[in-house]
C-alpha cells in the first residue's frame, strides 16, 4: 500500500468529529490513528467511532512515533501551547482557528514552523466551498471591475447549548480569547482575502454584549481599508435576535459589477453577479462536487503532506486573518484605528 499520513486528533468535541468523518471518507492516504480528550468520555468514544487508539495523555499523543500530523481542535486558549508542542516534537500541526489568542504567540507559533520545517496550516475550510471558488475566479477573471468595497456577515442567534458545551468555554474570555468575532468572523475575513486576493490593512470596531449571558462581545461591527484602498465592513454577531435564513455572508462590489454569495449552510450554493454593463443580475448555481468542504481541505493537506508541499492555507494566511481579528479587539478598546501588517 502507498503511503499513508497518519493523524492525532487533540481534542475530541463537536467539530474534530466533523473532521474525523472527512479525513475518514475523502482521503485513501490519510487515517486517524491515535486521539486524546481530558474528557475520557470524549476521548473513548472518539476512539470507538474512528476505530483509533486513545492516548493515556497529550505528551503521549504528540511524541507519538506512529503520528505525522496533530490535528488541534481544543479551546482557544491551549492552542499555542499544543501546537508549539507538536512542532518541537516533529510534528505537522493543523490547528483550528484561532491558531493563538494573542499576536505575540501566533508569531512564535509561525517562527517556530519555519524553523522545524514542518506544516502548520488552520482549517479556515469556507475556501474550499464551491461558491467561493467560483467568486474567486470571477474577481480573478476582471468580471466585476476593480474591487472597491467588500462585507463580510455572519448574523447568528447562538443558543444556550452552543455556549454550555464543555464547560461552557465559549463563553469565557480568557479560554475563547473573545466572542463571534474569534469564532466567526476569522473565517470571514479569510475568505473576503481569498475570493479578492486582498489584504486587509486598517480596521476600527466597536463591539459590545446586549443579549447573551457571556464574558465575550455578542455583536461587532468593524470598518475595514483594505490593501488596494477598498473600503469593507465586518458584522458579525452571536446575539442577532431573530436572524433570516438566507442571509448573505460575502458581497463585493467593484467599478463593473457586484457579486454575492448564497448563504454557505444551504444546500444551494450561489453566486449571484451583476453586471454593470448589461445591468443585470444573473444566478450561478456551484456544484460542491465530490468533496465536502472539510473533506477537500484534508485531501490538500494530505497531498502537502506526502508531497514534501505547501498547503493551500498558508500559516501567514491564517495569520492575517487573526491579526485583523484582534486588530477588531484592540480598536475596541482603544477607540482607534489600529493598522495591520506593518
Ligand atoms: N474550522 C471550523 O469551521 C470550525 C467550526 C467549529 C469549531 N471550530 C474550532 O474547533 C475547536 C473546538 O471547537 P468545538 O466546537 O469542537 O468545541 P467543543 O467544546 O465541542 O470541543 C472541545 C474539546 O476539547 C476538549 N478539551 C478541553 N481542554 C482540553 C485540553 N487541554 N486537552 C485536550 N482536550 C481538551 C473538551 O473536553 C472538548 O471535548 C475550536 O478551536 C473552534 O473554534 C472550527
Amino acid at each position: 500500500m502507498s503511503k499513508q499520513i497518519r493523524y492525532g486528533i487533540l481534542g475530541c468535541g463537536i467539530f474534530a468529529r466533523h473532521v474525523g468523518e472527512g479525513i475518514q471518507n475523502a482521503v485513501p492516504s490519510a487515517c486517524t490513528v491515535s486521539c486524546f480528550d481530558i474528557s475520557d468520555k470524549a476521548r473513548d468514544e472518539y476512539a470507538e467511532r474512528f476505530g483509533c487508539r486513545p492516548a493515556a495523555n497529550e505528551e503521549e499523543l504528540i511524541v507519538s512515533p506512529e503520528i505525522d500530523c496533530i490535528y488541534i481542535a481544543t479551546p482557544h486558549c491551549f492552542h499555542f501551547s499544543q501546537a508549539i508542542a507538536a512542532l518541537k516534537a516533529g510534528k505537522h500541526v493543523c490547528v483550528e482557528k484561532p491558531m493563538a489568542i494573542s499576536l505575540a504567540e501566533a508569531r512564535k507559533l509561525v517562527k517556530t514552523a519555519e524553523r522545524s520545517g514542518k506544516i502548520l496550516t488552520v482549517p479556515l475550510m469556507t475556501r474550499y466551498r464551491a461558491h467561493v471558488r467560483q467568486a474567486r475566479e470571477i474577481v480573478k477573471n476582471g468580471t466585476i471591475g476593480t474591487v472597491t468595497a467588500i462585507q463580510i456577515s455572519g448574523l447568528n442567534h447562538r443558543d444556550s447549548e452552543y455556549f454550555s458545551r464543555s464547560g461552557g468555554w465559549i463563553k469565557q474570555r480568557d479560554m475563547a480569547g473573545g466572542g463571534p468575532l474569534i469564532m466567526g468572523a476569522i473565517h470571514g475575513v479569510d475568505t473576503a482575502c481569498f475570493v479578492t486576493g486582498l489584504k486587509v490593512r486598517g480596521i476600527s470596531a466597536e463591539c459590545d454584549r446586549f443579549v447573551q449571558d457571556v464574558e465575550v462581545e455578542d455583536f461587532a461591527q468593524c470598518v475595514l481599508r483594505f490593501s488596494n484602498g477598498a473600503l469593507g465592513h465586518i458584522q458579525w454577531a452571536s446575539g442577532a435576535v431573530g436572524k433570516l435564513p438566507g442571509q448573505v455572508p460575502l458581497r463585493v462590489w467593484g467599478t463593473e459589477g457586484q457579486l454575492a454569495l448564497s448563504n454557505h449552510w444551504t444546500h444551494e450554493l450561489k453566486v449571484h453577479l451583476y453586471k454593470l454593463k448589461t445591468r443585470k443580475w444573473k444566478e450561478i448555481p456551484c456544484q460542491q462536487g465530490e468533496y465536502t468542504y472539510i473533506e477537500a481541505f484534508f485531501r490538500d493537506l494530505t497531498n502537502a503532506i506526502l508531497e514534501n508541499g505547501r498547503p493551500e492555507i498558508s500559516s501567514e494566511d491564517a495569520y492575517h486573518a487573526l491579526e485583523v481579528i484582534l486588530g477588531a479587539y484592540r480598536s475596541n478598546e482603544t477607540g482607534r484605528r489600529v493598522e495591520i501588517g506593518l
